[in-house]
């Protein structure tokens, strides 16, 4: 099994303050791999540290290759993708001209408009509201644009910042299924990181569990899934 994303011994600091404590982990070619934890566990700090937006120790590998301490523009330019959390959706653009701008380190201007064609294939309202302004869209489409912008990179790698916070549980499966159907059918790996326990050990093949900036546990979703604690802690039954 070939890992596309490898990290070790990673940590990442805001300021002097240290909030991943030298993290292992690998997120495999063509799986969707989840990284599980409370408000506060380091989630969205282990996706900063990925894509280069904050200081970290270590070594992260994409494709074989080093990319800590790298800026945040050349990693994007490799082929990560990264759905911040709370969406980052430009209100004042319209819908198109936000997933446009996911598109904006590619030089194959025709392959972008092929690529608008998919994404509305996967995301029909957006095609609905192509010419209306972003903050007109629900949060859930707000969410699913958001996800289509990533998209537009044509990314290798997609970083999910738990894209079902505030969004009801119907609406969670409906993202989720589209994941799952981009990863299939497009062949893009991906990352997610998730409170939403049930829901994301359903998608994912892989799952590690972070805790206070560690990881505590990790194996196969199914396995994490059937653990007693996890159980207890995550899954409520
Ligand atoms: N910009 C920042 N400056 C300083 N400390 C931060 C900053 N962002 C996050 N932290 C701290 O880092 C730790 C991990 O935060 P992080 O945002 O990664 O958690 P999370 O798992 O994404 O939580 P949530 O589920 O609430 O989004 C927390 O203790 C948090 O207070
Ligand atoms: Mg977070």
């Amino acid at each position: 099994m070939a890992a596309l994303l490898e990290a070790s011994n990673l940590e990442a600091y805001y300021g002097w303050s240290k909030v991943l404590h030298g993290l292992r982990f690998a997120v495999e070619k063509d799986k969707v791999t989840v990284v599980l934890g409370a408000n506060g566990a380091g989630k969205t700090t282990l996706l900063r540290a990925i894509s280069g937006m904050i200081r970290t120790g270590g070594e992260i590998r994409f494709a074989g290759e080093r990319i800590d301490g790298q800026a945040p523009e050349d990693i994007v330019r490799r082929g990560i993708a990264h759905v911040p959390e709370g969406r980052g959706t430009f209100i004042n653009l319209t819908v198109e001209e936000n997933l446009r701008l996911g598109a904006y380190v590619r030089k194959d201007k025709t392959g972008i408009r092929e690529d608008l064609d998919r994404v509305f294939h996967f995301f029909p309202v957006l095609k609905e509201k192509s010419r209306n302004p972003a903050g007109v869209l629900s949060g859930g489409e707000q969410q699913m644009l958001a996800l289509a912008r990533g998209l537009m990179l044509r990314p290798r790698l997609l970083l999910l910042d738990e894209p079902s916070l505030g969004l009801a549980p119907v609406l969670v499966m409906e993202l989720f299924r589209i994941v799952r159907a981009i990863n299939e059918s497009e062949g893009v790996t991906v990352l997610l990181v998730e409170q939403d326990a049930v829901a994301a050990l359903e998608l994912a093949h892989q799952a590690y569990l972070l805790e206070t900036g560690s990881i505590v546990t990790s194996g196969p979703a199914a396995e994490l899934r059937e653990n007693d604690s996890i159980r207890r802690s995550y899954l409520g039954y």
